[in-house]
C-alpha cells in the first residue's frame, strides 16, 4: 500500500473552461500558488482478492461523479501499468470540502501519485500532472509546490503543469477567509460548463486570461507583490462576470463575499498592499505579505471573526508517507 499527500492550490490566473471536456483540456493557462496548510492523504492498494474498486473518502464510501472520476484515473493508471487489478482507496481531506478550497486539487494529485506508485510505475511529475489532470483540471497544478502554471496544451500529452518558483523565497502569503464551508451549490465543473455555453462574456474571458499569463508569471519571477495581487484581482473578477453573463444567471459571491472584497479595497487605500482572489465559491482568499497579516487579520476578524481566518503560506509538491 502506498500513500501520497498532496496540498490543495489556488489560482491566481484562472482555469474556467474546457475546449476538451473528456481530457479536460483548458482553454488557456492557468497559474497557482499551492498552499502549506490544506491537503490530502491517499493511500491506494491493487489487490486481486477485491471484486471491484472500493473508494473510501473521509471515511464515507464515494458515490456518483466523483466515483467515476476516481475510477477514470485508476483506469489510465491500469492500462499504463499493463495490469487489471481493483484497487482499494483510503482518503482523508484536511480541507474543507467543496467550499471553493480546491479539495479536488489536492485530491485527485495524490491519487495519481499514490496510484501510480503502487502500480509499479516510474513516472515524472509532468507525467503525474497530466494523469492527475484527468480526475480533475485543477490538480494538474497539485503535483508541484510553490508557484505552478498549467500549460493549456492542445491534445493529451501537451497540458501539463510545471513549476515557476519552488521554493518561494519570498514574502507572500494567502489568507483563507472562511465565509461558508458548505457543499457549493454550483460546482466548478458546472459552472464552467454553463458560462461557456451560455455566457456572452466568456470569449472576452479567455482572451483576458490568455493575456494575463506573462505578466503574472513576471511579477512572481520579479517578487512583486503589487503587480501579482492586482493582476489575480482583476482575473478573478473577469471570471465572476461571466457568471452574471451566464443564462440563466448565477453568483458564487455571498453577502459576506462582498464585503470582504470592499474591506480588501478600502485597506489598500489606507496603503496596505492586500488583494483578493475568489474561487467556485463564497470564500475568499487575500494575497499579501506576512508583515501585514496583523493588519489584514484585524479588520477580517471584525467581519467574521478571528476562528474562521486560515493563514496559509506556499506549500510543498506531492510527497509519500
Ligand atoms: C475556479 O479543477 O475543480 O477553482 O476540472 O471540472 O474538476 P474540473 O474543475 P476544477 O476547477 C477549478 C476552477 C477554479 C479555478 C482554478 O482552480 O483554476
Amino acid at each position: 500500500m502506498i500513500t501520497a499527500r498532496a496540498h490543495t492550490n489556488i489560482a491566481l490566473l484562472k482555469y474556467w473552461g474546457k475546449k476538451d471536456e473528456n481530457l479536460i483540456l483548458p482553454f488557456n493557462d492557468s497559474i497557482s500558488l499551492t498552499l502549506d496548510r490544506f491537503y490530502t492523504d491517499t493511500s491506494v492498494e491493487f489487490d486481486a482478492n477485491l471484486v471491484e474498486d472500493t473508494i473510501t473518502v473521509d471515511h464515507q464510501p464515494l458515490i456518483g461523479p466523483g466515483l467515476k472520476r476516481v475510477t477514470r484515473v485508476l483506469d489510465l493508471i491500469r492500462a499504463k501499468s499493463g495490469h487489471n487489478l481493483p484497487a482499494k482507496v483510503f482518503s482523508s481531506n484536511h480541507v474543507p470540502m467543496a467550499a471553493g478550497l480546491a479539495s479536488s486539487s489536492s485530491a485527485f494529485a495524490a491519487l495519481a501519485a499514490a496510484a501510480a506508485k503502487a502500480s509499479g510505475l516510474i513516472l515524472s511529475n509532468r507525467e503525474l500532472s497530466i494523469l492527475a489532470r484527468h480526475g480533475s483540471g485543477s490538480a494538474s497544478r497539485s503535483i508541484f509546490g510553490g508557484f505552478v502554471q498549467w500549460h493549456a496544451g492542445f491534445d493529451n500529452q501537451s497540458s501539463y503543469a510545471e513549476s515557476i518558483q519552488c521554493p518561494v523565497d519570498w514574502d507572500v502569503n494567502l489568507i483563507t477567509v472562511l465565509i461558508d464551508t458548505k457543499q457549493k451549490k454550483v460546482s466548478s465543473t458546472i459552472g464552467m460548463q454553463s458560462v461557456a455555453k451560455t455566457s456572452p462574456f466568456f470569449p472576452a474571458w479567455v482572451k483576458s486570461a490568455q493575456a494575463d499569463v506573462k505578466p503574472i508569471k513576471n511579477a512572481i519571477l520579479n517578487k512583486n507583490l503589487a503587480s501579482l495581487g492586482e493582476l489575480a484581482e482583476q482575473n478573478a473578477m473577469r471570471m465572476h462576470a461571466t457568471t452574471f453573463g451566464a443564462i440563466p444567471s448565477f453568483t458564487y459571491f455571498q453577502p459576506e463575499t462582498l464585503a470582504i472584497l470592499n474591506t480588501v479595497r478600502n485597506l489598500r487605500k489606507q496603503g496596505v498592499e492586500c488583494y483578493s482572489t475568489v474561487d467556485a465559491g463564497p470564500n475568499v482568499k487575500i494575497i499579501c505579505a506576512s508583515t501585514d497579516n496583523e493588519k489584514v487579520i484585524t479588520r477580517l476578524a471584525a467581519i467574521v471573526g478571528q476562528d474562521r481566518l486560515v493563514v496559509c503560506k506556499p506549500g510543498p509538491g506531492v510527497t509519500y508517507l
